[in-house]
């Protein structure tokens, strides 16, 4: 953490923002995804459904996209993820995997942060995807 990196509550905060953009008119479950990185650099992501249903992006996913066409190739501290029910909601198994590549290609392994209304539920990618596959499986 340096000292321009956003706390926790900043990044939840990020979360729950982003979950108010979300398209998901055919699931009504807004997702909102915030991803801190080690420069203090924040990327958001939410949701978006699609009439074909099986299209639909996780907020995960859009965040990981978005950071990677931002040019981020690494660095990945934190991620939270917040759902609109009472309880917090972890990533999707499909996420875990788009989170595992970014992390993976820093070396990094990045705190989780599911998010309720009134609860934080701390774990990490490693915790969520144990003996994961990835960049450097390939050799
Ligand atoms: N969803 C996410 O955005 N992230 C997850 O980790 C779980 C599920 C979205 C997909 C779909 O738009 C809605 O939540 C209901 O499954």
């Amino acid at each position: 953490m340096t000292d321009q990196t956003p706390p926790d509550e900043d990044l939840i905060a990020a979360a729950r923002a982003a979950a108010a953009q979300s398209y998901s008119p055919y699931s009504n479950f807004p997702v909102g995804a915030a991803l801190r990185f080690a420069d203090g650099g924040v990327v958001t992501g939410t949701n978006i459904e699609n009439a074909s249903y099986g299209l639909a992006l996780c907020a995960e996913t859009v965040a990981v996209a978005l950071a990677m066409a931002q040019g981020r190739r690494g660095g990945l501290e934190a991620v939270a993820v917040t759902g609109p029910g009472d309880e917090p909601i972890t990533p999707c198994g499909r996420c875990r995997q788009v989170l595992n590549e970014l992390a993976q290609l820093g070396g990094t392994d990045p705190q989780v942060l599911c998010v309720g209304p009134d609860e934080v539920r701390r774990t990490t990618l490693s915790a969520l995807l144990p003996d994961a596959f990835g960049p450097a499986s390939l050799g």
